[in-house]
């Protein structure tokens, strides 16, 4: 019988970097996505100047490099400043408010019971880490569609008011 757990041959294989194919995997650089990369940068930075930037809707056909190039743009973020902090949230594997929020806290590291809270007392405990330590979050949500099956419409309504109503998204030196 085959050796079945038998590595010598694996180099042969027709896959030379089998990771590639992974779901979560970034490569270290988007070909051909400058533009696309350097427009989503611009409408971020004004949040490392202290200021509150507008919501950016970004679509376009699957596997065209969305997912990498916030998560590229994400990376260079958190090397430029420790005072807006990306928060990546896969909506289908967290399609409600709660695990939104609960994708903001682990960043966060902010420590709070996993059960007994309200939603909106875990909003409230984001805003006020985010008021206190003076940061901005910018909150990426991909596959948002998923959040509207999911009727989360109200949440995604608040959420992007949430700087210019509660002084969320601005921040101070
Ligand atoms: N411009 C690109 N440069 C390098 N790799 C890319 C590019 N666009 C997509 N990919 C690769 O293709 C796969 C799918 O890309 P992804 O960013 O998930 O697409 P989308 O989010 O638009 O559906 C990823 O593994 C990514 O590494
Ligand atoms: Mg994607």
């Amino acid at each position: 019988m085959a050796k079945l757990f038998d590595t010598a041959n694996d180099a042969n294989s027709i896959i030379s970097r089998e990771e590639a194919l992974r779901p979560d995997y970034v490569p270290t650089e988007a070909l051909h996505r400058t533009n696309e990369m350097e427009t989503i940068a611009s409408s971020i930075k004004p949040m490392i100047g202290g200021q509150s930037c507008s919501n950016l809707f970004i679509c376009g056909p699957t596997g065209t490099g969305k997912t990498t190039c916030m998560k590229l743009v994400a990376n260079q973020l958190r090397e430029s400043t420790s005072k807006v902090i990306p928060v990546y949230v896969n909506c289908w594997e967290r399609p409600t408010k709660m695990g939104v929020y609960f994708e903001i806290t682990e960043v966060l590291k902010l420590l709070l019971p996993r059960r007994g809270l309200a939603a909106d007392e875990v909003f409230e405990k984001i805003l006020e880490t985010m008021r206190r330590e003076n940061l901005a979050i910018l909150l990426i949500l991909d596959e948002l569609d998923s959040l509207v099956y999911k009727k989360q419409e109200a949440f995604l309504y608040n959420v992007s008011r949430a700087g210019a109503e509660r002084g969320a998204r601005t921040y101070r030196w």
